[in-house]
């Protein structure tokens, strides 16, 4: 993450805005079971409100420094912070209830390695679970915002092709000022047509 990312993620106002724009709408009526991974979490503007929702959140960044300062915050809590990539996850399959991630998949840097975090989520889900997610529509603004900084964003366009070649089944797609996902794994027996 630049600067710019820093002194925004980390802010109150960021926080409240992904809440109530994201976060809530986006997990209305969800069941998100007892284990939830976060993936991409950076300072945890996401990370304090999806914890208080289930018994236990494990959140997922590579950036070892950003990992450590999102232990400090949540010591002695039901969350537990592991430095890895997540396009290559530490857990057996159908370890989650529900994956979560926002505002980080245009931080990869390719189409192939954003897909193989999506095959990832899919991969460590539970039959039934479900990913939500979120990120920014490409825009001029914030290809500048992101000077000297990773900006790969995904067009919402072909979002729903993407996840349903990855294997996905239920979803929806939400395409606003940014774009939402809640994307289902096939429950065991359940046939998508
Ligand atoms: C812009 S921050 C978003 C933070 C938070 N989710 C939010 O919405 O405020 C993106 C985070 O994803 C992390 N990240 C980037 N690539 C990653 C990868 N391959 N695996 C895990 N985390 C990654 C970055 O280090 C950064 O902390």
């Amino acid at each position: 993450m630049n600067r710019n990312h820093q002194r925004v993620c980390a802010s109150p106002e960021w926080a409240a805005q992904l809440v109530s724009d994201v976060l809530s709408p986006l997990s209305a009526g969800v069941p998100l079971g007892p284990e939830l991974l976060e993936i991409g979490p950076g300072p945890g503007a996401a990370t304090e409100w999806l914890r208080s929702r289930v018994r236990s959140l494990i959140a997922v960044e590579i950036d070892p420094v950003a990992a450590q300062a999102l232990r400090a915050r949540f010591p002695d809590t039901n969350v537990e912070v592991v430095t890895a990539d997540a396009t290559e996850l530490p857990w057996p399959d159908a370890s989650f209830d529900t994956v979560a991630s926002f505002t980080m998949l245009h931080h990869i840097p390719t189409q192939h390695g954003q897909n193989a975090v999506l095959a990832e989520a899919l991969r460590v889900l539970r039959p039934g679970g479900v990913l939500l997610a979120s990120d920014s529509r490409p825009s001029d603004s914030l290809h500048e915002f992101h000077a000297e900084d990773t900006y790969n964003p995904i067009d919402p366009a072909g979002l729903i092709a993407r996840l349903q070649t990855i294997g996905y089944g239920r979803l929806i797609v939400e395409v606003g000022d940014r774009w939402m996902v809640r994307a289902h794994k096939p429950a065991d027996g359940e046939r998508i047509r």
